[in-house]
């Protein structure tokens, strides 16, 4: 037996170090490289230690260390990181070789490597890896894309790593050029919007039902026992968690602005590019950007007083009797799963968009399936989806036959939810969103016909008719007698 490796991966950073490790212990000879020593040591020194790794100095050891084709990882920081190693690799890998990028690049960036990769022999895959560090090390999902012959020559080691469910390993080609990384920044929008409806249904209990975070815990739980959603899991382990440094719960403590990486800025991007209305996934953006500008919120608040646990004198919350309190904490359940649909919804029409744009051929069923596990959105959920996507084409996910009226059974608890919300003045946009993308799709008539008139008045943009076929303009006034 050959002592080559059977995968070369580039940069040992969390999700390069456990994926490192899941892939070994599936069987396979892994050569790592790291582009500062020291990290290579550590890994060597430590996690790697009595197994089939070989730590690699130079992009020559780990090239020379390689099966052919040979086939190079790479996990590096997305962006200008992602071109330096490859422009590195490149004189060192021969035609036929394989470079592999697992992180959270930019689809476009995909399409421009992987072109300048096809001039000169060298295939290309994207792949988009979800689950965080411990998907990386027990089975993450797995979204390739690329070149279908190198996907086929390193599907075992992927079908291997990926997690598992009863329809199969949690990865399978998903089209030409960037479809694998299109699929995973999608799935982040998808994550943004459950993560932003989580936390607006938190901010309801915890600002107008009163209720503690051991409480709110309970039934982020309960309510999970069915669903098996990984971030209604993780919701109800953080309130539950105490902080070690203060006698408060974690989340207490916790400051109230988030960060973003990119990926789901990206998804409204392109949605607003290929003209798919994503305003679940958008409102939840917008969260994060005005969760960003904590000086200002602060300054703002201190005169305009918004909505505050625990802050006297708020009579907006303090109107509501127990009777409307208890009815509100039923709906929240229901509007909970609305919402998420819907951000599913969203996240499934950008994709269809996407495929017949950019030629991907998605299959959205197959999606789905990647996506029922190990995956930050993974849920029972998923398995319905799949199925619909299996049976029918639907004009939209929430109007498929498997959700159509499970869906409109819930609109009165969503409307609740909203109003005593909009009532007491607390802002829960992705919600909002949600139900005005859904209010706005069953509407017959839009108020879009006064929007062609605005236009056709200020810029003679023109406009069409109901009852005849063309387009018409109106002389609205007379320019030249004003
Ligand atoms: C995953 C996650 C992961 C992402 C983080 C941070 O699927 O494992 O999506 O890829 O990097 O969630 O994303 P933000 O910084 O944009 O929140």
């Amino acid at each position: 037996m050959s002592d080559k490796c059977d995968l070369g991966l580039i940069g040992l950073a969390v999700m390069g170090q456990n994926f490192v490790l899941n892939v070994e212990s599936s069987g396979f000879k892994v050569a790592v490289y790291n582009r500062t020593s020291n990290k290579i040591d550590e890994f060597m020194e430590r996690r790697a230690v009595g197994k089939n790794i070989r730590g690699c100095y130079t992009l020559e050891e780990l090239v020379d260390s390689l099966i052919r084709p040979r086939k190079v990882m790479l996990l590096v920081k997305a962006g200008d990181p992602v071109d330096a190693v490859i422009d590195s690799l490149i004189p060192l890998l021969d035609r036929e070789d394989i470079i592999i990028d697992g992180g959270n690049s930019h689809f476009r960036d995909t399409d421009r490597r992987a072109e300048k990769l096809e001039k000169l022999g060298i295939r290309y895959l994207g792949s988009g890896i979800s689950g965080g560090e411990y998907g990386a090390l027990h089975g993450p999902s797995l979204m390739p894309g690329g070149d279908r012959q190198a996907y086929q020559e390193i599907e075992e080691i992927f079908r291997e790593a990926a997690a598992e469910t009863l329809e199969g390993p949690c990865v399978g080609y998903l089209g030409p050029g960037s479809a694998g990384h299109y699929v995973k920044m999608v799935h982040n929008g998808i994550e943004y919007g459950v993560m932003a409806l989580t936390a607006e249904i938190y901010d309801i209990m915890r600002k107008i039902l009163e209720l503690e975070p051991e409480v709110m815990a309970g039934h982020f739980a309960r309510w999970n026992e069915s669903r098996d959603s990984y971030l209604l899991e993780i919701t109800a382990e953080i309130l539950r968690r105490d902080d070690e440094k203060s006698e408060e719960k974690l989340i207490d403590v916790i400051l109230d602005t988030a960060a973003q990486k990119g990926t789901g800025k990206w998804s409204v991007q392109d949605a607003l590019e290929l003209g798919i209305a994503v305003p679940c996934i958008t409102a939840a953006v917008n969260s994060r950007l005005l969760s960003a500008v904590r000086d200002e919120r602060l300054k703002i608040s201190r005169e305009l007083g918004g909505l505050k646990k625990d802050r006297p004198g708020q009579q907006e919350k303090d109107r509501l009797g127990q009777q409307e309190k208890d009815r509100l904490l039923d709906s929240l359940e229901d509007a909970l799963d609305f919402g998420i649909l819907i951000a599913y919804a969203e996240g499934l029409k950008l994709l269809e968009a996407a495929s017949e744009e950019y030629g991907y051929d998605l299959d959205l069923a197959e999606v789905a399936r990647i996506w029922q596990d190990g995956c930050i959105i993974r849920a029972n959920l998923l398995q319905e989806i799949r199925q619909v996507y299996q049976e029918e084409e639907p004009v939209n996910l929430f109007f498929s036959s498997r959700f159509r009226v499970e869906t409109a059974g819930k609109i009165a608890a969503v409307r609740d939810v909203v109003r005593t919300a909009k009532d007491v003045g607390l802002a829960i946009p992705a919600l909002t969103s949600a139900l005005d993308y859904y209010d706005s799709l069953r509407a017959e008539e839009s108020p879009a016909n006064l929007i062609q008139a605005q236009r056709d008045y200020f810029g003679a943009h023109t406009y069409q008719r109901k009852d005849k076929e063309g387009v018409f303009h109106t002389e609205w006034q007379d320019i030249h007698n004003i």
